[in-house]
């Protein structure tokens, strides 16, 4: 008797604990992040207008080395600069973008939790984003 007890219980906080991860689906690069680097940040980071020596078309470009260093660390959003300077006061010039609106504080959370979980971004063509060219008259 006592012993099936003991196994529900075991099992019941098994289930409560898989349903609390469950509850918080890991951010995903196409649908999360790709549109905010696609919307706000290629058209000043890309292979033609490549501001702080910085590329962000391609997992591949964005990790490339730079003198000042790696942009992002992966799992280590707080020493992430592609993070960190979302996080500036509008005044600092380092604060991105570098023109225009801020990005909304939810969208800043999300980068940073992409970050923290390991910065998936597909290589090739899935991955790659290109210069949006702004719309003329409007
Ligand atoms: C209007 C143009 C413009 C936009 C839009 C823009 N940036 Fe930048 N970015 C710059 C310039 C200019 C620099 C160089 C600033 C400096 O070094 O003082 C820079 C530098 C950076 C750096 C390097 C900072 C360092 O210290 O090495 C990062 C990271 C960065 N931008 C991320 C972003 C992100 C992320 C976005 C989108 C949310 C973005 N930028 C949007 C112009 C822009």
């Amino acid at each position: 008797m006592k012993i099936h007890r003991l196994l529900a219980l075991v099992s019941c906080i098994a289930t409560s604990s898989t349903l609390k991860a469950a509850g918080e689906p890991p951010v995903d690069f196409m649908k999360q992040i790709k549109p905010i680097l696609a919307d706000r940040c290629v058209e000043c980071h890309n292979s033609e207008t490549l501001l702080g020596s910085l590329n962000l078309q391609s997992r591949a470009l964005a990790f490339e080395k730079r003198k000042a260093g790696p942009v992002i660390r992966p799992k280590d959003a707080d020493k992430s600069m592609l993070y960190l300077v979302l996080t500036l006061p509008p005044k600092d010039k380092k604060a991105m973008p570098a023109t225009g609106h801020r990005i909304p504080k939810d969208e800043v959370q999300l980068i940073r939790q992409w970050i923290n979980e390991g910065a998936q971004w597909p290589e090739g063509k899935d991955g790659a984003i290109s210069p949006q060219h702004k719309k003329s008259g409007k």
